[in-house]
Formats: C-alpha cells, structure tokens, sequence
C-alpha cells in the first residue's frame, strides 16, 4: 500500500461477522479505502509499518481517529422495504394481511401517481433508513415509473446503495380497479424503468440497480409472470417478491397453479441468484432444495411476521442448511426503520418458536425445542447474509469490499447502551450494541466510501 492509493483511513476498534454464529473484533485496527470508495487494507499493530502508516496518513490529514467510546462496523443491509409504505409505519397493525393491503397499503401507494406527492416521501423514507444505518436497501415502490424512478433518484441523491422495483400488479380479479396496470403496459412499462435505471446520470458506478418485482402471486396474471421472467433474463436483473407468507398467500398459489410459491417463480424463471425472497414462511423441503440450487436468498422480516405470517419462521433450519439469507424491516408490515431493531426481532421470534405458546400444553410439547438462532447468526444476516442475497461485495472489513460503514457511539446523547469495561466482554458489547442501538448512536455513516451521515461526533 503507498500513501497515494489510500482516499482515507479509519483507526479505530471495529466488529464484524466473517463467520456465521461468530465475530471478530479487533482493539485497533487501521481500515484504508482506495479511490474508488473499496477496500484497500486492513491492518492491526504487528502489521509491518503499522505505527507509521498511520502517522504519515496523520500527516496528510487522511485519517479519522474513533474514540474508545466509537466502534467501526459494517453498513446494516435491509433486503425487504416498502418505501411508499413510509408514511403508515405505525397503522393498521391491527389487521391481517388481506385486509390490511386493502384498506391502507392499496389506497396510500396509489397516491403515488402523483409525483408531487412521492417525491416528499421518498426523501423521508430514504433519509430515515441511512440515519438508523442503513446502507443498502432493497425497495419495493409502487407500479408508477415516474414515481419508481423519483425512488431511485433518491437514492442516488442521498447515496444509499439502492435495488429499486417498480411493482407489477395486473391481475384485475385480485386488485384494486384504482390500483391496477394492463399486462402488456406493465411489461413495457418495467422495461423502461430498468432502462431509466441503467441510465441515470450519477449512476455509472451502479449504486442503485432495477429490481424485477411481481407484488406476489395473487397480484400477477401468468403472462406477467412469464413477462417478467423473460426481462430477467435480458437484463440479468435483481427479482424481488413476497413468497409463501401468510395461509391466505400460500393457499392461494396451491388453488390457482396447484404448487407452492416457490415452484411458480422457479417455472417462470425468476427464481436466480439474485432473487430475493420476502417472508418464505411455508417452505417444503422441496422449496429449500430450488432456493439452494438457484443461490436465491431470503428475506427474514421477524416483526412483520408477527403480524401477517400466521406461523413461525423457520429461521434455524434455513441458517442451518446454509441458505442465503438476510433480513428486512418489510416496512410498512413492521414500523421500525431499523435493522438494528430487525436482528432483536429475529432473535425474539426465534425464542418464542423455541417455546411455543399455549399454556395447556406440556413444556416439552408447547415449543419446537433447538429452534432458536442467536444475535450473532442475526448479526450476520444483517450484514454478511444480506450482502451475498444483493450479490454485492459489503457486509466485512475485508480488502476488496466496498466500504460501507458506520461509526456507532455509545456514548452518543441519549444513548441507551451502557457499556461498563470491567463487566463487558467483546462480545457483551456487541450483543448490547445490537440490541440497545439506537439512530442517536449512529454517528458516521459511509456508503462506497463516501460519507452520506455526519453527526458530528
Ligand atoms: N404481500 C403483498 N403485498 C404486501 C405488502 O405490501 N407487504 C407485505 N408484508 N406483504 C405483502
Ligand atoms: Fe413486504
């Protein structure tokens, strides 16, 4: 490494998850990022010109010093998001899934036929996510290519790591007639937006990518389906979708084709490397065997599971057959716009799988015992996991990756993550920074090596 290659560097302590289930965290650690926002190198003390190195990037006034209460960890991914969503977090929570698409996600995500109206909301809904740590974001948006497009504009505005679908949804029987697309126009209408995408001004770096997104079954005609796959193909694009989640989605998808969720995306041809999978609740051994072959990932979203998936995920089994695997927010189905929030969320909803729920039962027969997952397999779905379901070098500290990071004090105001050195280990800390952060706590953050979050520290 010489001097001229390094953009900057941070010295600091820092945590991350290159093994499932485990993480390291070294004392002090000196992270350089190279012009193009990657990274070039990570060295410790022992390191062949350690000290130095860092004095001469002093010098050339290239180096952020963290201070002992400050800690380096990698961006947070949130793989399932529904930006226009944003302005409901916190309503109708009340309601399963059904009913809650029809009575306030169908009517407010239409409302973004007016670009006026989006434009303000995608600008909060983007800037809350980076404040709380998130660097990539999988979004779902609605069905209107102007509004879609102001999402990824967004985003490249703000420089979040954006994969952005305009939504189909053509299927008149099963939508709104105030919320619907003609087949045809759909498919031409989402091959544009994958055009506008690729083409964006700022964009030639790829920050934010079209993502190929049919709603979910009961949205789509097969021709949609059969179209949407064929543009995958062209484009080799990201797919995203919302996969077996509730009894009412998985139910019918077996009605209507007489095969799961899975199988449908996979005879259709959207089920690839880059597909990303919402939910996937109710998975056959046959559906894990397709979603291993074809690398596709899924997308846990714990909290929203709660409220719409009528089951437990079966988080344990899909970490244990090494699945790709990460996590989302599924906002507005959770109101939490982190994905600090999501890992506790995927920890509880493991917990309670483990012990089941109902009183009458023996303690033995309540629970699926051996079921639940811990904070560091959820840590590392949050980074590590996310980073392989976007097909994206982020989620480590390791050369080669973009440099995507957070500084996270815990001694920020208002901070809720008491940290005490004699009492905490490493590991203790990690686990209270995961479960206690907060958006006080996120200071820094930085996104392909450029900052995009500074509150002052
Ligand atoms: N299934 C179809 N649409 C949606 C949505 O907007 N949110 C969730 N959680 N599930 C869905
Ligand atoms: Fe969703």
């Amino acid at each position: 490494m010489t001097l001229n290659q390094v953009q900057f560097a941070v010295l600091g302590q820092l945590f991350h998850t290159p093994v499932k289930g485990d993480f390291q965290y070294l004392p002090k650690a000196l992270v350089c990022i190279d012009s193009q926002g990657n990274i070039l190198s990570v060295t410790t003390a022992g390191d062949g010109q350690f000290e130095t190195n860092i004095q001469q990037l002093d010098q050339a006034g290239k180096l952020t010093r963290l201070t002992d209460s400050q800690y380096l960890m990698p961006g947070m991914v949130d793989l399932h998001v529904h930006a226009p969503q944003w302005p409901q977090a916190g309503k109708g929570l009340d309601l399963p899934l059904y009913d809650w698409l029809q009575d306030y996600t169908f009517p407010l995500e239409a409302k973004f036929a007016d670009n006026n109206f989006a434009t303000p909301m995608y600008q909060a809904a983007v800037s809350t996510l980076l404040a709380n740590g998130t660097t990539s974001a999988v979004y779902f948006a609605t069905i209107h290519n102007q509004a879609s497009l102001t999402l990824a504009k967004t985003c490249l505005a703000l420089g979040q790591r954006g994969f952005v679908g305009k939504i189909n949804m053509d299927d008149a029987s099963q939508c709104p007639d105030y919320y619907v697309e003609k087949t045809a126009q759909g498919l031409a209408d989402t091959e544009q937006f994958i055009q506008d995408v690729l083409a964006l001004p700022g964009n030639e770096q790829r920050l934010v990518s079209p993502v190929v997104t049919p709603r979910f079954v009961p949205s789509c005609t097969r021709e949609m389906l059969e179209g949407l796959g064929q543009l995958t193909a062209k484009y080799s694009c990201h797919v995203q979708t919302h996969c077996s989640e509730s009894d009412w989605a998985r139910d019918y998808s077996l009605e209507h084709y007489g095969k799961s969720d899975v199988a449908i995306y996979q005879e259709m041809g959207l089920l690839t490397r880059r597909t990303i999978l919402a939910h996937s609740i109710f998975l056959s051994d046959e559906d894990c065997r397709a979603i291993k072959q074809a690398g596709a990932s899924i997308a846990h979203c714990p909290l929203s599971n709660m409220y719409f998936a009528n089951a437990a995920m079966k988080t344990r089994e899909i970490l244990d057959q090494d699945l790709h695997a990460g996590l989302g927010t599924d906002i507005s189905g959770a109101p939490v716009p982190s994905v600090f929030h999501t890992c506790l969320d995927a920890v509880n909803h493991s917990r309670v799988r483990e012990d089941g729920t109902n009183t009458q039962l023996a303690a033995s027969q309540r629970g699926e015992s051996g079921s639940r997952i811990s904070f560091l397999e959820a840590y590392w779905m949050a980074t590590v996991g996310g980073g392989l379901a976007i097909d994206t070098k982020v989620g480590l500290f390791t050369p080669g990756y973009a440099f995507d990071a957070l500084i996270i004090d815990t001694c920020a105001p208002d901070s809720d993550i008491f940290i005490i050195d004699q009492l905490d280990t490493p590991r203790d800390k990690l686990e209270k920074i995961i479960t206690l952060n907060r958006r006080s706590n996120v200071r820094k953050v930085w996104i392909q090596g450029k900052q995009v979050v500074n509150k002052d520290c």
